[in-house]
């Protein structure tokens, strides 16, 4: 590992994971497919406030305290990861949360169960909009705001998956922890592999990746629309990054992006009986529970990749956990006849 050329200046940051996570081996697993395999543990930056999305909302929250406010809003799925860590962030830092959560119809909401019972647990306030309404969400976001600035309040819009420069940081430092976990082992041809659903991890790591001289190919499975889209999400956040914060990375969208499409499935957060069977065999071989809507669906596309191509992922995989544990308790009844099975 080459040390960065320059010292990083992060931007303001509050603590809110448990770091560093731990890069653990996941040997059963890794010789069942002939790689030697490693979980960088990110479902394990804390307990109810875990996953991704909490090193992306150390930065962001930090941000939103700079400017004032009191009220924080974000948008996600009915059992958004991203809304129910930032629901309990807000309730940590004694701010309000409003979220604007996606179902197929407002009138009649899903049950409070899983992420959505965290998030009313933590006191957000949930307001359901239509998928066609969230393809406008940003109109939402402006009558939400000027309603709350009407009552007084300061509020700090958060956009889907806290996917913005601000949230980038989070996995530029999660790299700089990376490069030191990395610079312990010999070199080998290895590729740090993750799930992709709004962009801010990917773009993060690519930068961090960067900055931190880690010498391995970072490429991330998408869980929903396609590689064109991802390339052009990924890429404008890491060169908003880079133009907002003046990073010193010479990045190339067609270059440095590496998007493994192919395994979306049934779509976004649906799960297929194949992927829900290899949640349930990593969790019986290594103790370790992936989510349906986005590490088990990653993971099945490493698992396929390697199947289709041996070698083509590299000698060694990091695979990186994001969390999102909770969304297993949405799928109980899709889960349960699997239970049984060898
Ligand atoms: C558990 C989990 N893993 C991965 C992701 C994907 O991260 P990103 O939105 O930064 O692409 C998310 C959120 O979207 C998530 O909740």
């Amino acid at each position: 590992m080459k040390s960065p050329a320059f010292s990083v200046t992060y931007p303001p940051r509050i603590e809110l994971a448990q770091l560093p996570t731990p890069l653990m081996p996941v040997s059963r697993f890794g010789k069942k497919i002939g790689v030697e395999l490693y979980m960088k543990r990110d479902d394990l930056t804390g307990s109810a406030l875990s996953g991704n999305k909490i090193r992306k909302l150390e930065f962001v929250m930090a941000d939103a305290l700079a400017k004032g406010s009191d009220v924080v809003l974000t948008c996600g799925g009915a059992q958004s990861n991203h809304c129910r860590a930032t629901a309990i962030a807000a309730a940590k830092l004694g701010l309000r949360c409003r979220l604007l959560l996606r179902t197929a119809d407002p009138s009649a909401p899903p049950p409070p169960e899983a992420n959505i019972l965290l998030d009313r647990m933590a006191g957000a306030e949930i307001i359901w909009i239509t998928p066609e309404e969230y393809r406008n969400r940003g109109e939402i976001f402006e009558r939400e705001a000027e309603g709350l600035r009407n009552k007084g309040f300061k509020p700090y819009i958060i956009p889907e998956g806290a996917s913005a420069p601000f949230g980038a940081w989070g996995y530029i430092r999660a790299a700089e922890e990376l490069a030191a976990d990395l610079a312990a082992f010999p070199t080998k041809p290895t590729t740090i592999l993750h799930a992709t659903g709004s962009g801010g991890t990917a773009a993060g790591l690519i930068l961090g990746a960067r900055l931190f001289g880690i010498n391995a190919r970072i490429a991330t499975v998408n869980v929903c629309d396609d590689r064109a889209y991802f390339i052009r999400v990924i890429g404008d956040i890491c060169e908003k990054t880079i133009e907002q914060f003046g990073l010193p990375v010479d990045f190339d969208r067609s270059r440095d992006i590496e998007v493994i499409d192919g395994y979306v499935g049934r779509g976004y957060a649906l799960s297929r009986p194949e992927e829900l069977a290899l949640l349930c065999e990593v969790a019986r071989t290594e103790g370790i529970f992936l989510d349906p809507v986005y590490t088990g669906k990653a993971f099945y596309g490493m698992v396929r990749e390697i199947e289709r191509s041996p070698g083509s992922l590299g000698e060694r995989i990091v695979f990186l956990h994001t969390g999102g544990i909770f969304g297993l308790f949405s799928k109980v009844a899709e889960l349960a006849p699997l239970l049984n099975a060898g």
